[in-house]
Order: C-alpha cells, then structure tokens, then sequence
C-alpha cells in the first residue's frame, strides 16, 4: 500500500463549509419542509451581468470557428486581460503594478493555498486568528505544523488575536515569522485596516525580512473614502509583498471561477545560503508547470467588468450585496446583538447572545429560525462566541433571515 502524507492526518477537522453542509443536510433530512435561509459560506446569488454573458458568448463563437480557435493560452493568463487589470485596477488608482506581474488563474482559494509551495518548509508562519482556514489548513498538509490543541491552534504557526479589544485587527509579532497572512477587508469579521496600520506591517515585513501574503478578495466591497483597497498603496509594499484579487465575489463568478495573484518584480526570498531569490519567477515557473491557464471565455467574461457597461452592472451588484449587509448588521443590533463589520464587507461578524457558544448558535438559528450562518469557531479559537452572517443573498431572503433571528430567536 502507497505512504500517504501523515500531515493531512493532522488536520483537525472536516472543512468549515462541507462540515456545515453536512449539518445542514442532516437537519433537512430530518425537517424536509424547511424553508432554509442560507447566509452561511459567501456565495453569490445575482446572476452574471449581462456584459460579462455577451463577452462570454462572443468568445465563444470565436472558438467555434477557423480563425477564432484557441487552444492552450499563456498560462499566466491572456494579454487583454492582464492589461486590463493593471490599467483598472491599479494604474487608475495610482498603483505601480505592471501587467507582467499579474498572474491570472481558477480562483484565489487555489492561489492563497497553493503560494506557501514556493517557500520552505522549515518557514514560520503567522496568521490572524480567526482566519479563513484555508491558509491554515495547506500549511498542515505542507508539514509546516505539529499536532493541533484543543481549541484547534496548531503547534508551530504563529496565531496573532483578533479582538473587539484590538478592533479585530492583528498586532506586527514579537517574533520573527518568514510569512504572514493578512486578509482585507477581513473574512470573516468584515473589519478594514487603515493605511497606518498596513504600513506597520510592511514596514515589519522590510525589517525582518517577512514576505506579507495579502488577500485582498473583498476590496471592491470597500465602501468609506481613505481605506487601501491595496497593499501596494503602502511606499515600500511592493519589496514584501504579495496580493490576492478575485472576481469570485466582485463580479459573481464564484462557479465560473476567475482571480489573479500579483507578485512585484521587486519581492524576493533567500535561498539556503541566503542568497536573495526574485519570488517573480519561481511562481511562473510553478505556474506554468501546473496550470494551463484560465479558460478563455471565463478570461474574457472577467475582462468586460472593465467596461463601462461591465463596470457599471458590477457596481450595482455590489450595491445590492452591500445593503443586504446593512440590513443584517441594523436588524440585528436593533434586537440587542452587538455587530461588527458589514460596513466595507460583505459579511456581519456578530456576539453571540448570552454567551452562547459559535456551534451552540449555529445549531439553534438553524432549529428555531432555519437560517443558515458560519460558527465563528470554525475560523479559530479567537472566533469562539462570534457568528458570521454573509450579506450574499437575495434581499428578500436576507430579510425574512432578520425577521426570523427576531421573532424566534431573541422575541
Ligand atoms: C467564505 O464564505 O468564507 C468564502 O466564500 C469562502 C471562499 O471564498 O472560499
């Protein structure tokens, strides 16, 4: 019989999201005529906007004729829309990031799990606690932790509290770690970091040597004047740092699948005699061995986003999304239950009711009102007591959610 790789027998528990699926499932079975509520895992629900399908369909026609095939594209990603995000995204902004350094791929879940390959296993790592537990969990199948304790925390990586004490934002360690982990806006407690706070960071990061590995997924969500939607708006970042951007939640393509990772040509690792290494190429390098690239009509369907009509559809579904989160983060704190969050993301990080514990919550809003959350435990230790809402729903669904947290819950 083959060896298996023991360090995946380390992982605590099931995944967050199937794990709450599986309860879900179990509560269906056994209560068919349910009318569930599910604001748990972020999903989208508006469908694509109409400028990202025509761009889809054109492309393909193309393919569908002599001239307009393609067959393998570059693996980093086409031309039209590597350009395009530098122009959008950053270059509209200020932001120096060139389209050689934007490397396109199936989604941000694939990269921000996939990055740690290109650095040592012997690598310290550090991650805010709670966290979105994939950044976790490939670091324990990659080796770079002992066993887990009883809250979950894993020997070996470098947990850094998120509290209401300290606005859930994570302090520069006393350490020195190789990697650390920041995601903002923050999944899962919808907190922002200012510029001073990131400049903390990267000014740790140009100090200690670090490289930051910063997931910047829910930006477009960013609502108040004055928060990074980047981290290469802080002087000096682009020497530390790399940075995750999706269009999962951005432009609705959680099932068409579309991100990219940009690394500055500027970062670099150190090898074993501690020579620096430009991180640039090992990445292409890994990339261009095991990826393909994203298909072609999902490149182009991401490319009309940066349409004025694209842009415009993209907006007023981050509008939607981000009333929603409104409604839930006002509905529940008129019912007594202190929120944070919702307000620059897309998710409502809430207190549990009378101390309850993140699971206890989660099973008693599924029983009594049928509405599906995220036990903030799922995230981490320091998410224990906390629930996490997600704002991706359809309004009138997220509505009778609020309604039946009130009047089955706390009424
Ligand atoms: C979440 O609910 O935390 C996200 O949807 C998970 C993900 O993006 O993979």
């Amino acid at each position: 019989m083959a060896r298996i790789n023991d360090h995946y027998l380390k992982l605590a528990a099931g995944y967050l999201f199937p794990e709450i699926g599986r309860r879900v499932r179990l509560f269906q079975g056994e209560n068919p005529d349910a009318e569930l509520i599910r604001l748990g895992i972020g999903d989208v629900v508006l469908p694509l906007s109409p400028a990202i399908c025509d761009a889809m369909h054109r492309a393909i026609d193309e393919l569908g004729t002599e001239e307009g095939f393609r067959g393998y594209g570059p693996e980093q990603g086409y031309p039209f829309l590597r350009e395009a995000i530098a122009e959008h995204e950053f270059k509209r902004n200020g932001i120096h990031v060139d389209a050689d350094e934007i490397f396109v791929s199936d989604g941000s879940k694939c990269d921000s799990g996939n990055i740690q390959e290109i650095f040592a296993t012997a690598a310290k790592i550090a991650v805010p606690d709670p966290v979105y537990p994939v950044y976790v969990d490939t670091n324990v199948m990659a080796g770079r932790t002992g066993m887990p304790d009883a809250e979950g925390r894993y020997a070996g990586i470098h947990y850094l509290p998120c509290t209401e004490e300290n606005g859930f934002l994570p302090k520069v360690p006393s350490e020195p770690v190789d990697l650390v982990y920041l995601c903002f806006p923050n999944n899962p407690t919808g907190t922002v970091a200012s510029a001073a706070a990131l400049k903390e960071w990267v000014d740790y990061a140009r100090e200690t040597g670090a490289v930051l590995l910063y997931d910047a997924a829910y930006e477009a969500f960013i609502a108040e004047e004055g928060i990074p939607h980047s981290i290469y708006e802080i002087p000096g970042a682009r020497e530390v740092a790399i940075e995750f951007r999706s269009f999962s939640k951005k432009a609705g393509f959680t099932g068409v699948r579309c991100a990219y990772i940009v690394i500055p040509k500027e970062l670099r690792g150190t090898d074993a005699k501690g020579q620096p290494v430009e991180i640039h190429g090992l990445w292409s390098r890994r990339h261009s061995t095991k990826f393909n690239g994203a298909s072609y009509p999902v490149q182009a369907g991401a490319a009309a986003i940066y349409t004025p009509e694209g842009e415009a559809e993209v907006r007023s579904h981050i509008e939607y999304y981000m009333t929603n989160a409104k409604i839930i983060r006002d509905g529940l704190t008129q019912i007594g239950m202190e929120t944070f969050g919702g307000v620059n993301a897309p998710y409502v990080w809430a207190k549990t009711p009378q101390g309850k514990s993140s699971w206890e919550f989660f099973d008693e809003l599924l029983n009594k009102a049928q509405v599906v959350g995220t036990p903030g435990a799922g995230f981490g230790a320091h998410g224990e007591g906390y629930f996490r809402l997600s704002a991706f729903g359809k309004r009138e669904q997220v509505e009778e959610a609020v309604t039946r947290i009130r009047d089955r819950m706390i009424g």
